[in-house]
């Protein structure tokens, strides 16, 4: 039987054709997690124990799925987020670091403000809006999604975190369908489907083959089409002192600069996330 430690060294060897040594320990590390229950850090202290044979089958298990190629989050099921453990599969998109850190503006923005009404466009595991729900506890949080499954991972996530928020099924190109007119928000919030068919080639076939098509592409011909449907709604249901919050394609930021102040919005924060990526902007109407 293997102790961890060697456990660790036969993943780094199983995985060197897909992953670098550094890559291999974080993914090590999360199966250790999700077998174990324990915290990454108890790896150090603990990994000349042994391993028992039905952790040692899961962790094969989980090692078989990423010799495949699968995103390791869709292979436990779960996926971290700012400090919450988020159930994902193949309708949800696996929340990225980029969009802890938007998530992270909007909370260090509004901690002070009382009474807030949260709207999350395409709100895909329930990332974002479970996340400020729970940090701004005095907010009231909608949520929208056109994948009624992305939704039922969602309402499933929302219960298990013990956070109220109101997700609605609903193709938001056709917000105003279904947005009753008296509805105003003081946070627009959305990281829309951003990427567009020519930079496919630059991603990681794991993310092509397995994450849903529909959360992360647009068309070529109008990739910013649903920061364009956003800001309409917008100016329709933002309350006067609200701001919308977007994560953006960093090679669109001008463009998507340009189209938000067309639109009216004067006061514009462009933001770079942790790899000095243009990635997020805040857009109000006044100063
Ligand atoms: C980039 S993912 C973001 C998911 C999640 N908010 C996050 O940050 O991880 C975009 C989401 O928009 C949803 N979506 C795509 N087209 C939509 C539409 N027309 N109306 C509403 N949601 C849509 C997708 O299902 C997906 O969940």
């Amino acid at each position: 039987m293997k102790d961890y430690k060697a456990l660790a060294e036969h993943y780094a060897e199983s995985l060197s054709s897909l992953y670098d040594r550094e890559e291999s320990k974080q993914l090590f590390l999360m199966a250790y997690s999700f077998v174990t229950k324990k915290k990454a850090i108890q790896f150090v202290l603990e990994n000349k124990q042994e391993v028992n044979e039905e952790a040692y089958q899961q962790f094969v298990y989980i090692l078989d799925g990423l010799q495949a190629g699968r995103p390791i989050q869709h292979i436990i099921g779960e996926a971290d987020f700012f400090g919450l453990r988020f159930d994902v599969n193949e309708h949800t998109l696996i929340p990225r670091p980029e969009t802890e850190e938007l998530a992270d503006w909007i909370i260090s923005a509004h901690k002070l403000e009382k009474e807030l009404s949260i709207l999350d466009v395409g709100t895909g595991s329930g990332c974002i809006a479970i996340t400020l729900a729970k940090h701004l506890p005095s907010a009231r949080v909608d949520a929208i999604d056109i994948s009624a499954d992305a939704i039922a991972v969602a309402r499933k996530n929302a219960t298990k975190l013990n956070v109220d928020v109101n997700f609605i099924e609903a193709d938001i190109l056709e917000w105003d369908l279904f947005m009753e007119q008296s509805q105003q928000y003081d946070i627009i919030v959305s990281n829309p489907p951003y990427i567009t068919p020519k930079e496919q080639g630059h991603m990681h076939a794991n993310v092509l083959q397995y994450e849903p098509h529909n959360a992360l592409f647009v068309e070529e011909h109008n990739p910013l089409i649903f920061y364009a449907t956003t800001v309409e709604l917008a100016k329709q249901h933002l309350k006067d002192r609200g701001a919308i919050y977007f994560e953006i394609n960093q090679y669109l930021s001008g463009q998507t600069i340009d189209l938000i102040r067309k639109k009216g919005f004067e006061n514009i924060v462009l933001r770079k996330d942790l790899n000095d990526v243009e990635r997020m902007i805040c857009a109000k109407m006044g100063f």
